[in-house]
């Protein structure tokens, strides 16, 4: 289970991102106020007081810069890009960050919301995010070059109307 992200999470979650910045981009306390205020969705998990991981989300007419965000906002009229998931590294592949995708698949569904978007990284490779996608039921829309060709990405999308995918059968209970 997760709780909304407050700003005293903040230290936390500037931990995270610092440790996986090679995967993620930049973030500094004044940005990840900027970040958190637009959101539609910012997720803590927490074990015994300690911030594990977070998923941080924005809904279209979101005001922000992110080139892989704009990518979306130019094609889908209505979507949830996940900009960031994060699970601490002692505590990956225990079922974190799908706990963060299903409970955010809930919300998708309560808000009529038919895509969550995403990207991983393909060039330098992120092969456990793109593990961890694939088997949520995420697949390709597209792709883009980043920072003058140093960062190739996979841009992906989740069909959240559809009712075969692996998050739709764990929300049909
Ligand atoms: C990617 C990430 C969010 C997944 O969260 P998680 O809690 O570790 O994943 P879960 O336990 O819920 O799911 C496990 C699945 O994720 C994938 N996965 C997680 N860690 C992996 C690893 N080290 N190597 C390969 N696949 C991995 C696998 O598909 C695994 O299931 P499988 O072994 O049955 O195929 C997490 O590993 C993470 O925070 N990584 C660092 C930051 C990052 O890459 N964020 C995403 C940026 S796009």
């Amino acid at each position: 289970m997760s709780r909304d992200a407050t700003p005293a999470d903040f230290p936390a979650i500037l931990a995270l991102n610092e440790a996986f910045v090679a995967v993620l981009s930049p973030l500094d306390a004044a940005r990840l106020a900027r970040l958190h205020a637009q959101a539609a969705w910012h997720r803590v998990a927490e074990v015994e007081g300690r911030v594990t991981a977070f998923l941080l989300a924005f809904r279209e007419g979101a005001d922000y810069d992110s080139p892989n965000y704009r990518w979306f906002a130019q094609r889908y009229p209505r979507f949830l890009y996940v900009d960031r998931v994060v699970v601490a590294g002692d505590a990956q592949a225990r079922g974190a960050g799908t706990v963060l995708y299903r409970e955010l698949h809930v919300q998708a569904r309560r808000d009529a919301v038919p895509w969550i978007t995403c990207e991983f990284d393909l060039e330098p490779p992120n092969p456990a995010s793109a593990r961890f996608h694939a088997r949520l039921g995420f697949g390709e829309v597209g792709g883009q070059s980043l920072h003058g060709g140093k960062k190739t990405v996979s841009l992906q999308a989740l069909d959240v109307v559809a009712g075969d995918t692996p998050l739709a059968a764990v929300d049909a209970g």
